[in-house]
């Protein structure tokens, strides 16, 4: 054994902060996030329409990212571990199906938790994850780094609704892409499409997506994930309001507001709204708003779908279907899709 083996491997014996300090040196940040400025935009342009919305990716803030963390382990709330369940199920097989790239993006990491299964049977040499919370895609970025000691980190604050960035050289060709959740679902399918259109530029001919979709099922199933006896939902909705008199400086009465989400079965859709309970007029960002009773703000779209119906959607968007994994009560999907040449 020569000399060099020998002070490496008694680095490994040095105290866990050694070993910290290289797992934050496997990580590099790139700020992508929109500014306070565009945010400002968004609302008042979202709620100055008829009828009033608010895009869904505003809930997610520190507090907001916690909150969603609290619904995925809520009794109603099915889709993550059912998700999580057809990973660890069928895992090597993905991981097959993917090909032993050696760049791996996933869109929401969110807390980072499904990845977990991808990245021990794929290895890849760098992991991208992009989420829109900072705080929390920072916190797993540096956990993961610790846990996969190989492993490149590089982050990306970034928002995915509209074209976006990512941190990436040059000269990577074998990339793959992770899109779990459910979050194509937030989108309306002609943007669900120019989002996997998006993708497929990024990932070039032949790349591979693996992609989680919800699926169409009982409307009292549906609902209730929406509507959680113990109102994780209802607070997650209503911290949008609260963000938005945090940072813009409003004043809605977070009273005076209520969580409504229910399934349209001829959309294919969860809708989530924030009903006003009375005539009301809120200062948001220097302007007036005014809410009529029973006015809606339209906070979040979840389209469900059939298996057949979304890889009718990913081939116009450019794609092969070339496998899908589910659970046995059929209550989720997860897909693997090839881009076409
Ligand atoms: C993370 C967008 C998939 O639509 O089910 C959970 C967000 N909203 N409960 C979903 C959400 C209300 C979630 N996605």
């Amino acid at each position: 054994m020569s000399q060099s083996s020998v002070a490496r491997r008694s680095a490994f014996q040095e105290p866990p902060v050694a070993l910290e300090d290289d797992a934050a040196r496997r990580v590099r940040f790139f700020d992508y996030h929109p500014t306070q400025a565009d945010v400002r935009e968004e609302v008042l342009q979202g709620l100055e329409q008829c009828p009033k919305r608010l895009p869904p990716k505003l809930f997610y803030d520190q507090h907001g990212s916690r909150l969603f963390d609290a619904i995925t382990e809520l009794p109603e709330y099915y889709p993550t571990r059912t998700e999580i369940a057809i990973l660890r199920e069928h895992g090597p097989e993905m991981a097959d199906r993917l090909g032993r790239e050696n760049v791996l993006i996933e869109l929401g990491s969110g807390s980072s938790l499904k990845i977990q299964t991808l990245l021990a049977v794929l290895e890849p040499a760098v992991y991208v994850p992009v989420d829109i919370s900072k705080e929390h895609l920072l916190e797993s970025a540096h956990a993961l780094a610790a846990r996969f000691p190989k492993l490149s980190i590089r982050a990306a604050c970034a928002d995915y609704s509209g074209p976006f960035r990512l941190p990436l050289e040059p000269g990577w060709s074998r990339l793959a892409a992770f899109f779990p959740g459910s979050s194509i679902g937030n989108f309306d399918p002609p943007d669900a499409r120019r989002l996997l259109e998006r993708v497929a530029a990024v990932l070039g001919p032949g790349g591979k997506l693996l992609i989680g979709v919800d699926l169409r099922k009982d409307t009292q199933i549906l609902n209730a994930a929406y509507n959680d006896a113990q109102g994780v939902t209802a607070d997650f909705n209503l911290n949008l309001l609260t963000r938005i008199n945090r940072e813009l400086g409003a004043d809605f009465d977070l009273d005076a507001y209520a969580h409504k989400a229910f399934f349209d079965d001829r959309k294919g859709r969860i809708e989530m709204h924030l009903v006003s309970l009375a005539d009301q007029v809120v200062r948001v960002a220097g302007q007036t708003i005014r809410f009529g009773r029973g006015e809606t703000i339209h906070t979040e779209s979840s389209y469900k779908y059939a298996i057949a119906d979304f890889q009718g959607l990913a081939r116009d968007a450019g794609y092969t279907s070339e496998q899908v994994w589910t659970d046995p009560g059929e209550l989720f999907s997860v897909h693997c899709l090839r881009v076409n040449a």
